[in-house]
């Protein structure tokens, strides 16, 4: 099976790992929208008009189902992508809601939601959540943390004080969705500022999505990797050996 797996440019490798990791395709088409991003700034129309432009250039690649790894587009362009797509488009914030039903019982646990402020604007992973009755849910825009994960900048005093711009007021969290492409980078930083918080990370809640849904359970032995960026496709490159190392 082959899929393409779209982002606004670097941080959707987060979820190819996930799916290396798992063997989930025989073949993968990544393309990262590097000249445009962050995608997260943007407004709805926007981020709808840049992922279907992303659509058309994955059809030359044949691909058998499209995963937008990136929770921007995800959260505004989903519905607009499988509108004129002729292949299933999947995108992260249903199935982190998934990955949030089956790993907390308590519908009173107290849930915080990070993204970009595009994807925190949507107010869909909250919309979510209180469909499967979570009553707790807190959500806040963090968008410092995907500069900050770009430049590497993966722990010291710059991310310890927005950890602490962000999080001071918050009372007790039990759980964080990591709704952005980035915030894996960050996952132990994060958890441990919030007193050990649970994590939900877009990339395993989608390989389990699709196992559960599009019954993608094959284990492939080796995936062919092709990647496309529409600016810098060697820098997108040396960042996929970078966070993705031997999975390559
Ligand atoms: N990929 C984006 C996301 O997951 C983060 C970077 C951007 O703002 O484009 O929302």
């Amino acid at each position: 099976m082959k899929a393409g797996v779209f982002d606004s440019g670097v941080g959707g490798l987060t979820v190819l790992k996930s799916l290396l990791e798992n063997q989930t395709f025989e073949e993968i088409i990544y393309y990262g929208d590097t000249a445009r991003v962050p995608y997260g700034t943007k407004d709805k129309n926007t981020i709808i008009r840049y992922s279907l432009e992303a659509l058309e250039y994955f059809e030359n690649y044949d691909i058998d189902i499209l995963i937008v790894a990136c929770n921007s587009a995800s959260a505004h362009a989903l519905n607009a992508l499988k509108d004129v797509a002729s292949i299933p488009v999947i995108g992260v914030i249903d199935s982190g809601i998934l990955a949030v039903q089956s790993k907390i019982q308590d519908k009173n646990s107290n849930i915080l939601v990070i993204g970009t402020t595009a994807t925190i604007g949507s107010n869909l992973y909250e919309i979510g959540l209180k469909d499967e009755e979570f009553t707790n849910i807190t959500s806040i825009a963090t968008p410092l943390f995907v500069p900050l994960v770009e430049e590497g900048i993966l722990d010291g005093d710059i991310l310890d004080a927005t950890l602490e711009y962000y999080f001071k007021d918050l009372s007790k969290i039990d759980t964080v969705i990591l709704g952005c492409t980035h915030f894996p980078l960050l996952e132990k930083k994060i958890s441990s500022y919030l007193n050990d918080a649970i994590t939900i990370h877009s990339g395993d809640s989608i390989v389990q999505f699709l196992e559960n849904e599009y019954n993608c359970t094959n284990k492939y032995e080796t995936t062919s990797i092709k990647f496309f960026a529409s600016s810098n496709p060697d820098g997108l490159k040396q960042t996929a050996k970078n966070w993705l190392g031997k999975l390559l």
